[in-house]
C-alpha cells in the first residue's frame, strides 16, 4: 500500500480554534470539572492528537454495545475496544445530557470540554468477556476493568484545548500528523511499524531488520510510553535502550516515535487496535509477533490468549482497517548458523541457543557475562542500572491487626534487628507515628481509615522505589484497602504481609492505651474489633500471635522469612 492510499483514513482533529478555546474557558467557572487518571488522560491524548481515529470523544454507549456485539462502531467502521470514560455514581447523579464536563490534568488543569450525550452502568463483566475472553481478574486489564474503574461512563464528543504535557523525550514525541508530514517529506512510501513495551535486544532487531526486508519499507520503532503492564520496565531505561538499538540500523532506515498509549493487554483485540493506531500514524505494515499484547499465563498456568490468536484476527481486518500485516513466528538464535532464524525456518540439525527472561535477569542481578548474539552493551549497562540484587533492593513489611495485638513492638524490634545487620535504609511508618504526623485530621471511618491506609501506601511505595526498606504498622482492618496498597507498592517491589493475630480477648485484657473500655462504654465510635470490623488477611506471608509467642522470637521467624525471600 502506498502513503496515497493511507490518505482516505482521514485523521479526527477535535482541537478546538483558539476562539472557541477562549470561549469555553469563560464558560468553565460555571461547569464540572473532572480530573482524569493516567489511564484516561492517555486515552485523551490519543483521541486528541487523532491516534484513536475515527474517534473524536469517548465512546456513547450505543458505540460501546456495538463494539462488544460486533468489535465495530455503529457506522461500521472496525474498533475493538472500548475507550470509555469512567466515573463514580456520585460524579454521574450530578449529571445531565448535553452537559459540558471540563477534563483537567492531574494538576487541574484543562485539557478538553466532554459534550455529554450519553450516561450509562456498563455490565463490567459482559465488558471482559467480550474484550479480553475472560473474567480473571489476575489478568491486569480485567483487574483495571473490575476493581479500578468507577462504575459509570459517560460519552460524548470532545473539544480538546490543549494536549497533557510531557517534558520528557520531547525530540521523540510526534503525532500521527506529524510522523504523516515526516514520511511524506522523506518520500517514505512504506513504512513498518514495531509495537514494544519491552527493552529491544538482538532477536527484535533481526525480525525487524527482516521485516524491513520483505517490505522495502522504512522501520517506526514505536514503544508505548503510556501504561504497560504493571512490572514491566520503566519507559525512561527502555526509550534510552530503543536510542542506543536505533544506532544499529542502516542509515536513515529507522525512525523512533513514543505512542502515549494506555495498553490493556487484551491480545488478539488489542493488536487490532494497535494496527488501527499504525495506520493513523501513517503506517502501512504493522508487525505482529508471538502472543502480541498477551499477559502471559492465567491462575492455572493456561495462557490468556493462544500464541498466534492475534496474527489470525489482524489479517482477517488488515485489508479493511488499511495496513498489512507482517505475522512474524518467535525468533531464536541459532549456534552452528551463527544467525537468527523464526522457529519455522529451523532444520533438525540446527542447535538453538535461548536465554530465558528469568536468566536473563539473574545474569543482570549478578553481573555475569551476557553474549554478544543476545544483547547490545549499551542496552546492558542500561538495564543492570535497574537489576540490584535482590537483597539491594526495596521492599514493604505491612504488620497488620487489631489495636494492642503487637504490631508495634515487632515493628520496632524488626526496625532495630535490620539496623543492627545494616547497608539498608528503613523507615518506619507505624499507625500512631503516621496518624500524628500525615494524617492529623482523619477519623476512624471507614473512608478516613482507607485515605490514611492510601498515605502510608504511598509513602512506603516511594521507599520502595528507592530501594528504601518501609516497615509499616497500621491497624489496616480492610481487606480490599490492604490490596489497594499492596498493588501501588507491587510495582517498586514486594509486599510482605504479616498479620498479627492475637486475638480481640487478649488485646482487650491488655487494653495499653485503655481504648477498648472507652470504646465499650461507648465513648469512641467506630473502635475496631468492637465497634467496627477487622477483615483477617486470608493469605499473609506470616501469622503471628503474640500471646503464644516470645516477641523475640516472633522477630526471628520475620527475619527468617525476609532471608528466605532473599530480601535481606
Ligand atoms: S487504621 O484503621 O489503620 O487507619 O488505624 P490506625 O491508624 O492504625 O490506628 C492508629 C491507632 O489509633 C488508635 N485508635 C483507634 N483504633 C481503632 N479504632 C478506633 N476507633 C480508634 N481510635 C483511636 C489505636 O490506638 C491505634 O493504634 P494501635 O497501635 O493499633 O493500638
Amino acid at each position: 500500500m502506498s502513503s496515497g492510499q493511507i490518505d482516505q483514513y482521514a485523521l479526527v482533529n477535535p482541537t478546538v480554534s483558539y476562539e472557541l478555546a477562549q470561549q469555553l474557558m469563560q464558560q468553565s467557572r460555571q461547569l464540572k470539572r473532572l480530573q482524569l487518571n493516567q489511564r484516561q488522560l492517555c486515552d485523551l491524548e490519543l483521541i486528541a492528537c487523532g491516534g484513536f481515529s475515527p474517534l473524536d470523544g469517548f465512546m456513547t454507549e450505543a458505540d460501546y454495545n456495538a463494539i462488544l456485539t460486533s468489535t465495530r462502531l455503529t457506522d461500521g467502521q472496525i474498533w475493538p475496544i472500548p475507550i470509555t470514560l469512567d466515573v463514580n455514581a456520585a460524579f454521574a447523579e450530578t449529571l445531565n445530557l448535553k452537559d459540558k464536563v471540563a477534563l483537567t490534568d492531574l494538576e487541574g488543569k484543562i485539557l478538553a470540554f466532554l459534550t455529554v450525550s450519553s450516561i450509562w452502568q456498563p455490565d463490567k463483566l459482559q465488558e471482559a468477556n467480550c474484550v479480553f475472553a475472560s473474567e480473571d481478574s489476575s489478568h491486569p486489564g480485567i483487574d483495571y476493568l473490575l476493581n479500578q474503574t468507577e462504575n459509570y461512563y459517560i460519552g460524548g464528543k470532545l473539544s480538546v484545548i490543549a494536549q497533557p504535557e510531557h517534558y520528557d523525550f520531547i525530540h521523540l514525541r510526534k503525532t500521527p500528523y506529524q510522523l504523516r508530514e515526516l514520511f511524506a517529506q522523506l518520500n517514505i512510501e512504506r513504512v513498518v511499524a514495531f509495537q514494544t513495551r519491552n527493552p529491544m535486544h538482538r532477536a527484535h532487531q533481526e525480525l525487524t531488520l527482516q521485516a524491513m526486508q520483505e517490505t522495502g519499507g522504512h522501520l517506526l520503532i514505536h514503544p508505548v510510553v503510556g501504561m504497560t503492564k504493571p512490572g514491566d520496565i520503566d519507559y525512561f531505561t527502555r526509550v534510552r535502550c530503543y536510542e542506543h538499538l536505533l544506532k544499529t540500523y542502516p542509515k536513515d532506515s529507522a525512525s523512533l516515535a513514543l505512542l502515549p498509549l494506555a495498553m490493556r493487554m487484551a491480545g488478539p483485540k488489542e493488536a487490532l487496535l494497535h494496527a488501527i493506531i499504525r495506520r493513523n500514524y501513517g503506517c502501512t505494515h504493522f508487525i505482529v509477533g508471538r502472543d502480541h499484547a498477551g499477559p502471559g499465563q492465567d491462575q492455572h498456568c493456561k495462557p490468556f490468549y493462544h500464541p498466534y490468536a492475534a496474527q489470525e484476527l489482524v489479517g482477517n481486518y488488515q485489508a479493511e482497517i488499511g495496513i498489512s500485516m507482517i505475522p512474524f513466528q518467535e525468533m531464536v538464535y541459532v549456534r552452528n548458523q551463527q544467525r537468527y532464524l523464526t522457529k519455522n525456518q529451523l532444520t533438525e540439525t540446527d542447535q538453538v541457543e535461548t536465554i530465558s527472561g528469568t536468566e536473563f535477569r539473574q545474569r543482570l542481578t549478578d553481573n555475569l557475562d551476557i553474549p554478544p548474539w543476545f544483547s547490545y552493551p549499551e542496552v546492558l549497562s542500561e538495564l543492570k542500572q535497574l537489576y540490584l540484587p535482590k537483597n539491594k533492593r526495596g521492599f514493604t513489611v505491612l504488620f497488620t491487626g487489631l489495636s494492642g495485638a503487637g504490631k508495634s513492638t515487632l515493628a520496632n524490634i524488626l526496625l532495630a534487628k535490620l539496623l543492627e545487620i545494616g547497608g539498608r535504609t528503613i523507615t518506619l511508618l507505624d499507625g500512631d507515628i503516621v496518624r500524628q504526623n500525615l494524617s492529623q485530621e482523619l477519623g476512624f471511618s471507614k473512608k478516613d481509615r482507607d485515605i490514611n491506609i492510601m498515605r502510608i501506601a504511598f509513602v512506603a511505595s516511594e521507599i520502595t522505589k528507592h530501594n528504601g526498606i518501609a516497615i509499616c504498622a497500621p491497624i489496616a482492618p480492610f481487606k480490599q484497602t490492604r490490596q489497594q496498597m499492596r498493588r501501588l507498592i507491587n510495582q517498586y517491589g514486594p509486599v510482605i504481609e504479616i498479620y498479627i493475630s492475637t486475638p480481640l480477648a487478649i488485646c482487650e485484657q491488655r487494653d495499653p492505651k485503655g481504648l477498648y473500655v472507652k470504646a465499650r462504654a461507648g465513648e469512641i465510635k467506630d473502635f475496631t474489633g468492637i465497634s467496627s470490623p477487622y477483615e483477617t488477611p486470608s493469605n499473609p506471608d506470616i501469622s503471628i500471635d503474640t500471646s503464644e509467642i516470645k516477641r523475640e522470637t516472633a522477630a526471628d521467624i520475620i527475619l527468617t522469612k525476609l532471608t528466605s525471600y532473599g530480601l535481606i
